[in-house]
């Protein structure tokens, strides 16, 4: 039967016409894709076909796949081809929340690389330039990241200086450095054996708690937030059979197993009304940044400046208003695991660790840090965004207020790089740049 023979209410355009997407099935979805069918068989039957042939793996789906069926040529297989990457492409973009993406590239399958979460503001995209240029400018030993964030950028430091400092005030990224740059004992073969001991863990066999009461159903699914109720609470029972170190690695695994099924564009500000089921929770273990010495602090970085010296202090604190404590208060909450009173639709407990970087007040900060370093060069990463609409993303130092704070101590370089960062969407801003202060300290 033709297309044209089947009454109008049957036919997939009139359908997504009159009715819209939801109401057809995939293959007639895909039928208006192809267009055409063949003589023979229509379009409906071709699509059909495609379909069931391909199953679950229509999304992974080649041109030379579809080339087997008869009546779809090189044309037809691109179009659908190319449909499907464009989706999955906006997908991703919108799973990251357009932060720079990190991939999940391990070097070994059942590990997470520290690199493989998402952070607003992390500058694993920009590393290798920030470092093409200290490698020119700057000179030393020791490294400090006194707002590491993620640690991506003293990962790069380890390749190339003796000694390392982390700093950051949340106790998440405290966590995370802790597991995978600390020196401390750690017996893999027993940290993966109970890794490997949650992962068997079905959540429909657990009862709820505080993490799967609050959390689920919102930013994971039902079963994904019970057994990540369940696991935390696990680790610290096991906490006096484990060494600091394992214990940190435990955690450390889980936090980053619970950002990969997050219901959320990559923080904790809000999730996605409509809860994407993503129940492949899976807990990984940390591949060690190898580095000479490191010490690892949980500080505020101002207090942190007064009592250490190093050759070259990075300072990349956050840009605008955005508080990073609020932003990830649930890895909060799960590494601290004080069970706290949940506040508003976001489910944040009572603010903590509020930065003076993201106030009014963020310049006169920088400048009391900037004089309180003991360092041969600081090296400052700030961008350009001084107009949007959102005022939440304005920058909250100028340019020629930093330029004038580090003149204080020497003479400043600047770098500039284009660079699109995290926005949540609302800016009309396109000219982003990045750039990167550095001075040699008198
Ligand atoms: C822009 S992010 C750093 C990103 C990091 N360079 C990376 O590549 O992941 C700024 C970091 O500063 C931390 N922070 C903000 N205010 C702080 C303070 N007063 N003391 C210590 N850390 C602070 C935040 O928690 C956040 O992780």
């Amino acid at each position: 039967m033709k297309i044209k023979d089947l009454p109008k209410d049957s036919r997939p355009r009139e359908r997504f016409l009159a009715k819209g997407p939801e109401a057809l099935s995939k293959s007639e979805l895909l039928a208006i894709v192809l267009g055409s069918g063949i003589q023979g068989k229509n379009v409906q039957e071709l699509a059909k076909q495609v379909i069931q042939k391909s199953g679950k793996d229509f999304l992974s789906i080649s041109v030379d796949d579809l080339r087997k069926f008869a009546g779809i040529g090189q044309a037809k297989a691109l179009q659908i081809v190319a449909s499907v990457a464009l989706v999955k492409r906006f997908y991703e973009h919108e799973k990251s929340g357009n932060q720079a993406t990190l991939p999940l590239s391990s070097k070994e399958e059942n590990s997470f690389e520290l690199q493989n979460r998402r952070y607003i503001g992390n500058k694993y995209k920009l590393a290798d330039w920030i470092f093409s240029i200290l490698e020119k400018e700057c000179s030393g030993n020791s490294f400090t990241d006194i707002f590491a964030g993620t640690g991506v950028v003293s990962a790069k430091a380890a390749t190339r200086f003796k000694n390392i400092i982390l700093n950051d005030f949340l106790y998440s990224n405290h966590t995370v450095y802790k597991a995978f740059f600390d020196k401390g004992d750690w017996d893999r073969g027993k940290t993966d054996r109970i890794i490997e001991g949650y992962n068997r863990i079905n959540g429909k066999d657990l009862t709820d708690s505080y993490f799967s009461k609050n959390f689920g159903g919102k930013y994971f699914s039902r079963s994904s937030a019970r057994i990540i109720g369940f696991v935390r609470d696990d680790i610290e029972k096991r906490k006096t059979e484990l060494t600091e170190r394992e214990y940190h690695v435990l955690i450390t695994s889980l936090l980053y197993a619970v950002d990969k099924i997050a219901n959320t564009v990559g923080h904790y500000d809000a999730y996605f009304k409509k809860v994407l089921v993503d129940d492949t929770f899976a807990m990984r273990s940390p591949v060690p940044i190898l580095v000479e010495n490191v010490e690892i602090y949980r500080e505020d970085a101002n207090l942190l400046a007064k009592r250490i010296k190093t050759d070259i202090v990075y300072i990349d604190p956050p840009y605008n208003s955005r508080q990073y404590s609020r932003f990830y208060h649930l890895l909060e909450t799960l590494v601290k695991w004080d069970k706290p009173k949940l506040y508003g639709t976001a489910l944040k407990p009572v603010e903590e660790n509020m930065s003076d970087y993201c106030r009014i007040s963020a310049k006169e900060k920088l400048a009391e840090l900037v004089k309180d370093l003991n360092a041969k060069f600081l090296v400052v990463s700030y961008n350009n965004t001084y107009t949007s609409k959102s005022s939440s993303s304005l920058n909250k130092i100028t340019h020629t207020e930093i330029e004038s704070i580090l003149a204080e101590k020497g003479e400043t370089k600047v770098f500039e790089k284009d660079y699109r960062h995290f926005n949540a969407g609302n800016t009309d801003f396109n000219n982003h740049k990045e750039f990167l202060f550095v001075t040699k300290v008198k």
